[in-house]
């Protein structure tokens, strides 16, 4: 059971570099869950981001557009780049008030555009609680519930088997393996496609 909350964010006044004022102004949402929430992020989540995403075991998973080593910069380009964006699909994943990683979904356009490509990550010392799985699960119905979707996929590379383990545990199917689909690290290796579709 989540519960869905929209309130006002209030700025803290002591991180001057936030120059949209409009993104303060707006509401926020969050989710409150079981083993964490999720939450828009916030300026204050700067430093939290860092010490949590500079970590290798986390980018070996990701997009290169995932930065390694995660520096103050890319957290702070970060958190302007989704201050600027709406509709809000990126959330921070919240323990005990701290940003702990990240989830967000990408609409898709086109003849694609009931479909929305959701991603995820937490920092490593929170790993193995169940935190993914229950905040897959509740953005996934936020996504649907918010959106004209009837699909939501995620393409896991081959070695990521927690990952898998999390989109299966959250009502996800797996639909096939896109055969050396991307390069990481030097490495190509075959993605699994998992989806959750409803009409
Ligand atoms: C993938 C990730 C989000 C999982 O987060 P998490 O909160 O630890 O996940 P959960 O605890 O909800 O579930 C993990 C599941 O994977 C299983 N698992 C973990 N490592 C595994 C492995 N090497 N092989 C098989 N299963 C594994 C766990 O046992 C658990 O399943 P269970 O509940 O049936 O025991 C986290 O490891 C992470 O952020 N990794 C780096 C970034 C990433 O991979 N993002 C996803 C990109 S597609």
């Amino acid at each position: 059971m989540s519960t869905v909350t929209l309130c006002r964010a209030v700025p803290p006044s002591y991180l001057g570099f936030c120059h949209n004022q409009a993104f303060w102004k707006e509401m926020v949402m969050e989710i409150a869950l079981t083993t964490c929430n999720i939450r828009s992020w916030n300026w204050k989540d700067l430093a939290s981001i860092v010490h949590h995403a500079n970590n290798r075991k986390v980018w070996i998973n990701l997009r290169d557009r995932f930065p390694h080593p995660y520096t103050f910069a890319d957290a702070r380009s970060w958190l302007q780049s989704v201050s600027e964006h709406r509709p809000e699909t990126n959330f921070a994943i919240v323990v005990d008030d701290v940003a702990v990683g990240g989830i967000g979904f990408t609409l898709q356009q086109d003849v694609a555009y009931r479909s929305a490509e959701i991603g995820y990550w937490l920092g490593e010392e929170y790993w193995g609680q169940g935190i993914a799985t229950e905040a897959l699960k509740a953005v996934t119905e936020h996504a649907f519930s918010e959106y004209d979707l009837c699909r939501l996929y995620a393409h896991v590379f081959e070695w990521n088997q927690a990952s898998a383990r999390v989109l299966e545990k959250a009502g996800y199917l797996f639909e096939g393996r896109l055969r050396m689909s991307v390069t990481k690290d030097g490495q190509t290796i075959d993605q699994l496609m998992y989806a959750f579709t409803r009409d």
